[in-house]
């Protein structure tokens, strides 16, 4: 198989055309009166400021409120607060211009928030404690004001609309103002490449989601710093965050973890035996609290970190966020004061039975056996990991130095020891400045970059014309990659050494092995749009080694169909694996797969034996061509007994995998952005825009939920944010409207590598006045539009740039005039440089 998807790819290379630099527009903008739209604008001027760009509200209002207001950022006596709305999501650095401050020093604490509701609840929309993603895990913070002037806060927040301010300690603050120092692109939409409009401005916001989650999600390199800081005396200095971890001392048995720990203020964190970066936490997690002396942050909570004690939790956190679980499983009172600014010795002895003891200076002031609390175990749906280690980081609102870390095993052998004073363990610990292009999930929540999840989101970002953000991402994905082929289903922003990547790739194995064909669904469209022959050719046999490593992996041995790695033979990922090799078509029937071995005759669908159809595969067998026509347009024909108000779900308890917690369904914008390519596919533009509006329009909506971004998940019907609080707001997994207005609304398609060759050929049953957008081509844009005058006719115009030859199939039966040129028929060429070509139908 690999050897015949050699020559299938080097055939195409062989016709791929070498990417040039984008040229400038060669019709010039002339004037469009005499058609239904309006003339299709040039991308607008920007210059990136060489300064980062500040972000400020749009309306400030005293208390906690939704309703927007003027107010001034006045903070008199404990319990003042206000409410900053954005309008849309931002991320940065928070920055305060405090003014005024009317006591020796004050105490105010913020929270950050996606939705409107976060703000109402303790822990706002977070913590996000999946991945250390270079930002903050939480969305409530709290800050010390000891002067007037300009305060930052140290952590990123990755995405944001609301947020609020209180004063929890002092009087007499005022600022200035309050924003974010932007980490992200804030470039306006309209100066990308790429750009989509229509009669409908629905549609036309629809696609403008696509380049703002993008701006949210993906990062260029450099731009997410550490969130430690090393010194060359006092060793790491680690703020509340995710506790992080390392391959180099993982897997000891029997053994004791030292360190040496100076608590700056509130206390210090660590975890033992824990997995390393997979999709679990079980491992105990520990936070040792300081005596919270005079100044301490007057927030502290409590009753889950009361002061001078050892708290013991598990799972993700010491808090629960929706579906990443944590315990609190217990607390050690220490009878002595835990002072802070003084070097404490730390010891965890673990004999590997499950019981585990803690010392501090030489006391013990803990003894407890993990198992016997019966709760927070790895759930048994999880494969199991390859390795586990020790971890640290304080808690929220904590801050302390770590150093003279080792692992001494009961024999007495030193197994692992690290000063923590050198600048690499950033590196080790997966917790330094990411130096490859990075796609996170979504702007906040997780954090991790998902590489199955860049099938949907790259076809918009080269819609947008943004390449560095697939190819760049890619790049970061083969860097990944280890010797078996494996490339990791998602990785850490951070820069990691070789063992570092090795390790963390290996513990993530047979997770969604099935993503692997996805990311050669990414690799073959960028190739396709920007005929970029070199970095295929670079990659190619990175690209071999992982196909081998997938086919070895993930194809069911008894009956022959393809897995995710761990879920069984599914028609899923068998059809991302036909859609991943050459010859798709051939090797599909080779292999029976347009055979009645997954056609359900008396059903009329199709599915695995026994099974019922899942809405998913009537994309996917869209795609691959799996079946006659007739069979998949009887199958389609299923799809309204899958509907709810949100979109198109499976039934909840079988198929749906989105209801694994239960709490109802919630339509997946992953699938759904797969329906809808399939129905572009298709050429079902009725039922497309029927999705649209559905699953997509809610996302548009102007109200307290809009942050302008794609979401993750939608209720079912259809009007809030699906999974709560935890839905990330700026996702990018199901971002392919903006990808499908470009790729099937203005029907602009690349039909050889590059666009040396491309097809204009628009959905003949959509029912917008008119669209009109730029399409990015490594020759320049191409300019195109499509509407209906008021007689009820077609016109359409498309201007290619030089180097590229389009074939238009207008939208409608009969003849047309092309230039004025009347009763002509059939298709129209395009030729690039030459001109504006106007059709209208007769
Ligand atoms: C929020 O925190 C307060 C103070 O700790 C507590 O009384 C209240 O129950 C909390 N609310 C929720 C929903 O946990
Ligand atoms: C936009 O298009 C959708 C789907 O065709 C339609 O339901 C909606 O009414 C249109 N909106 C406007 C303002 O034309
Ligand atoms: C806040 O500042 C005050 C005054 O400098 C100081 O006493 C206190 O320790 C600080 N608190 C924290 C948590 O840093
Ligand atoms: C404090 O912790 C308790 C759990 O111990 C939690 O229920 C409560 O919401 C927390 N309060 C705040 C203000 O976060
Ligand atoms: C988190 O939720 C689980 C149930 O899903 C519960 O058992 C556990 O006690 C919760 N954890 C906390 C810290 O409240
Ligand atoms: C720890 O608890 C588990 C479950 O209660 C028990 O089976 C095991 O024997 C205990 N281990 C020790 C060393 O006591
Ligand atoms: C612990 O580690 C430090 C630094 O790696 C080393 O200097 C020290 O000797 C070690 N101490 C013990 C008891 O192993
Ligand atoms: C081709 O891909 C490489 C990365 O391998 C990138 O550096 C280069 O800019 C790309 N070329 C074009 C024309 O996009
Ligand atoms: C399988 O596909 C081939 C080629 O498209 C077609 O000739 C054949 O009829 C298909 N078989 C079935 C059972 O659909
Ligand atoms: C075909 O689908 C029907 C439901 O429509 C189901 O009862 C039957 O078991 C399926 N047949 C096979 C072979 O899966
Ligand atoms: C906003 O989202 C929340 C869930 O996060 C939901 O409860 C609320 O109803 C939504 N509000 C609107 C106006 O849709």
């Amino acid at each position: 198989m690999r050897r015949a998807q050699l020559v299938f790819l080097a055939t195409f290379a062989a016709t791929g055309a070498l990417a040039g630099p984008l040229a400038s527009r060669n019709n010039g903008g002339k004037s469009a009166a005499s058609t239904p739209w309006p003339s299709i604008p040039d991308p607008e001027a920007y210059t990136k400021p060489s300064e980062p760009v500040r972000v400020y509200p749009i309306s400030v209002a005293t208390g906690l409120t939704s309703e927007h207001g003027n107010a001034k950022y006045k903070l008199d006596s404990v319990g003042d607060m206000v409410t900053l709305d954005y309008g849309c999501d931002q991320a940065g650095i928070p920055f305060f211009d405090v003014e005024t401050l009317g006591s020796t020093y004050a105490q105010i604490e913020i929270k950050y928030t996606e939705s409107y509701n976060g703000l109402l609840v303790n822990q706002s929309d977070g913590p996000f404690p999946f991945a250390n993603g270079l930002s903050s895990e939480f969305r409530v913070e709290t800050l010390n004001i000891t002067q007037t002037g300009e305060l930052t806060s140290f952590f990123v927040q990755g995405s944001q609309r609301w947020q609020s301010i209180k004063l929890i300690h002092g009087s007499g603050v005022t600022m200035k103002t309050a924003g974010f120092i932007s980490t992200v692109d804030q470039a306006p939409i309209a100066s990308k490449p790429g750009y989509f409009a229509s009669s409908n401005q629905t549609m036309t916001d629809i696609w403008q989601l696509g380049p703002r989650t993008q701006q949210l999600a993906c990062f260029p390199p450099g731009s997410q710093v550490s969130t430690w800081e090393v010194d060359s005396e006092k060793g790491a200095y680690i703020r509340g965050q995710k506790p992080a971890t390392t391959i180099k001392g993982a897997n000891a048995k029997s053994y004791t973890l030292s360190f040496e720990a100076m608590i700056d203020y509130g206390g210090v964190g660590w975890r033992v035996d824990t997995e390393v970066d997979n999709i679990y936490a079980e491992g105990p997690y520990l936070v040792l609290t300081s005596n919270y002396p005079e100044g301490s942050f007057v927030n502290y909570n409590t009753s889950l970190v009361p002061r001078n004690t050892l708290v013991l939790g598990r799972g993700w956190s010491l808090q629960n966020q929706t579906t990443l679980t944590g315990y609190k499983l217990d607390t050690f009172e220490v009878p002595f004061d835990v002072t802070e600014k003084e070097w404490h010795n730390i010891e965890t002895n673990s004999p590997g039975d499950g019981t585990y003891t803690v010392r501090l200076d030489g006391k013990q002031i803990a003894q407890f056996n993990l198992t016997a609390y019966n709760i927070g175990a790895r759930p048994p749906y999880f494969p199991p990991c390859a390795y586990y280690s020790f971890a640290f980081a304080p808690w929220q609102d904590q801050a302390a130095w770590y150093r003279n870390v080792n692992v001494t095993l009961a024999s007495g052998q030193n197994y692992y020891s690290n000063p923590m004073t050198s600048e690499d363990v950033k590196i080790e610990y997966g917790v330094a400045t990411n130096s490859d292009y990075v796609c996170s999930d979504a702007g906040k929540r997780d954090r991790f970059s998902w590489l199955g999840d860049r099938q949907i989101s790259a076809r918009s970002i080269e819609a947008v014309g943004e390449w560095e953000y697939v190819w760049g991402p890619a790049v970061q994905a083969f860097d990944h990659q280890i010797s078996s082929g494996e490339i990791p289903s998602n990785m850490l922003f951070s820069e990691l050494d070789l063992l570092g990547t090795q390790g963390r790739t290996e513990s993530l194995d047979l997770i969604l092995v099935d993503w692997e064909n996805k990311f050669v669904s990414v690799l073959y469209y960028y190739w396709q749009k920007t005929g970029n022959d070199t970095f295929i050719q670079s990659y190619w046999p990175q690209m071999t080694a992982m196909m081998s490593y997938t086919i070895s992996s993930s194809i069911d041995p008894v009956t022959g169909f393809g897995t995710n790695g761990a879920s069984g033979a599914n028609l899923y990922s068998t059809c991302l694996m036909i859609d991943s090799l050459e010859q798709m078509i051939e090797m599909g029937q080779a292999l029976g797969y347009n055979k009645s071995r997954t056609w359900n005759e008396t059903g009329g669908f199709f599915a695995m034996p026994g099974k019922d159809y899942a809405v998913q595969d009537m994309s996917a067998i869209e795609r691959t061509k799996i079946g006659t026509p007739e069979q998949r347009e009887t199958f389609w024909s299923k799809l309204p007994g899958r509907e709810e108000p949100g979109g198109y779900v499976d039934p909840p308890a079988g198929a749906n995998q989105f209801d694994l917690l239960g709490g109802g369904v919630k339509i997946s914008m992953n699938v759904a952005g797969e329906l809808l390519w399939g129905l572009g596919e298709r050429g079902d533009g009725q039922t497309a825009a029927n999705l649209l509006m559905r699953s997509f329009a809610p996302q548009v909506e102007r109200n307290v939920n809009y942050t302008g971004a794609y979401w993750e998940f939608l209720s079912a019907d259809g009007t809030y944010p699906g999974n709560d609080l935890e839905t990330a707001q700026s996702h990018y997994w199901g971002g392919s409207p903006t990808a499908f207005m470009t790729e099937y609304v203005l029907g602009v398609r690349p039909t050889t590598p590059g666009f040396v060759t491309f097809e204009v050929k628009p959905l003949s049953d959509w029912s917008d006045t008119w669209v009109q957008g730029r399409v990015p081509t490594p020759h320049g844009l191409i300019y195109t539009a499509w509407g209906y005058d008021s007689a009820g006719k077609i016109h359409m115009e498309v201007t290619a740039p030089k180097g590229t030859t389009g074939t238009i199939s207008p939208p409608f039966s009969g003849s047309f005039s092309v230039n004025g040129k009347s009763h002509q028929a059939g298709t129209v060429t395009v030729k690039g440089g030459q001109g504006k070509v106007t059709i209208a139908q007769d």
